[in-house]
C-alpha cells in the first residue's frame, strides 16, 4: 500500500460563525462559536487518510492539551502520529470567521508550528524514505519546508507543495516540486500576477518555465481550477453548484484527494476531477476536518451529480 507523509502543521481551530465579515473598526455580534481540530498539514493529512491511503504526519504541537488533542484526532483517522513531536511551545491555534455564505478569513498564531527544524527533518530522513508521496504547506518555517522537498526529492518521492499561506520563496523550493497547489491570492502575492490581468494564463505558464516547476495546479474557489501541465498544456476545470456553509478547508481537502488519485492512477486531470467533487461536498458542512467526506460519500455524490 503506498504511503504519503505530511510535513506540516498542526492548529486548535477557534470559529466564530457571523452574518457578515466585520469591516474595519466594526463590532459586531456572533451567532455561534466552536473549536476543533485544524492546521493545513492535519487537515490534508485527515483527507489523504479519510480516503483510504496509508497516511503519517511530521510535525510540532505544545505538551499542552489542545496539542494532546490534535494528537488523539491524528490517531482517531488512523494517522501515524509517532513523529509529531512536544515542543515547549504553545500549540499553533488559528481564529476563524465565517459568514453566512459560508465564505472565511483566518489568522494563524504558528506557536510550536514555527518550532520545527531542518534538524528534525534530518533526524526523520527513513519517515520520508519509506513514504511515496511528501505534502508541504507554509505553516512551518520556509528552510524546513525547502529542506524537505530537496530532500523528498532527493529520495525520489512525488512532491506536493501548497504555498499557503503566501509568502516568498526560495527558487529551489520550485524545483523541488511536482504538484505546485495554489490559490489566486497566493498566486499573486507569489508570482505577482494579478487575477484580472487580460494575460492570466500566459503569465502563469511563462513563470511556471521560468522557475522550472512541473505543474501547477491553480484553485478558484467557485470558478474552478486550471492545470498547466508538465506538458506546458492548460486545461481548465469546473465545479459543483453546491450551497455553501463554510468553506474552511476546501483547498486542504482538495490537496488530500488529489494526492490521494495521483499516486493511485497518476493522472493530473483524473485526481482534479475527484479533488473537485471532494471540496464541493467539504463547502457544504460545518468544520474542517470533520466535514471531509468518505470514498463511498463521494462516489455517491459523483454518481448523483453527473
Ligand atoms: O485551511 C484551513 C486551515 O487553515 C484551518 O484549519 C486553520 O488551522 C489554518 O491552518
Amino acid at each position: 500500500m503506498k504511503k504519503a507523509l505530511v510535513i506540516g502543521s498542526l492548529n486548535m481551530d477557534m470559529t466564530v460563525k457571523v452574518e457578515e465579515l466585520p469591516k474595519l473598526g466594526e463590532t459586531i455580534f456572533g451567532n455561534d462559536f466552536y473549536e476543533s481540530c485544524g492546521g493545513k498539514g492535519a487537515n490534508q493529512a485527515v483527507a489523504v487518510s479519510k480516503l483510504g491511503m496509508k497516511t503519517e504526519m511530521i510535525g510540532m504541537v505544545g505538551k499542552d492539551s489542545q496539542g494532546e488533542k490534535l494528537i488523539q484526532n491524528l490517531n482517531k483517522y488512523g494517522i501515524i502520529s509517532d513523529n509529531v513531536i512536544k515542543s515547549d511551545e504553545l500549540t499553533g491555534r488559528a481564529i476563524i470567521t465565517v459568514d453566512r455564505k459560508g465564505d472565511n478569513n483566518i489568522i494563524v498564531i504558528p506557536g510550536s508550528n514555527f518550532k520545527i527544524t531542518k534538524e528534525h527533518i534530518q533526524d526523520k530522513q527513513d519517515v520520508i524514505a519509506s513514504s511515496d508521496v511528501v505534502i508541504l504547506q507554509n505553516e512551518i518555517p520556509a528552510d524546513t519546508v525547502e529542506f524537505s522537498l530537496l530532500k523528498a526529492k532527493e529520495l525520489g518521492k512525488i512532491t506536493i507543495f501548497n504555498p499557503a499561506p503566501a509568502r516568498k520563496l526560495s527558487e529551489k523550493v520550485f524545483k523541488n516540486t511536482d504538484y505546485l497547489i495554489l490559490n489566486e491570492t497566493e498566486m499573486e502575492e507569489i508570482f505577482e500576477i494579478e487575477f484580472n490581468d487580460k494575460e492570466y494564463t500566459e503569465k502563469i505558464s511563462s513563470k511556471k518555465k521560468e522557475y522550472g516547476i512541473k505543474n501547477i495546479i491553480l484553485t478558484l474557489g467557485d470558478k474552478g481550477s486550471i492545470l498547466f501541465s508538465e506538458d506546458n498544456s492548460i486545461k481548465k476545470y469546473g465545479v459543483y453548484k453546491v450551497k455553501a456553509v463554510d468553506t474552511t478547508a476546501a483547498g486542504d481537502s482538495f490537496i488530500g484527494a488529489f494526492t490521494m488519485k495521483i499516486c493511485e492512477t497518476g493522472n493530473p486531470d483524473e485526481a482534479i476531477k475527484y479533488a473537485t467533487a471532494v471540496s464541493a461536498i467539504v463547502v457544504t458542512r460545518q468544520g474542517a476536518q470533520d466535514s471531509i467526506p468518505t470514498r463511498e460519500e463521494i462516489e455517491k455524490f459523483i454518481e448523483e451529480n453527473k
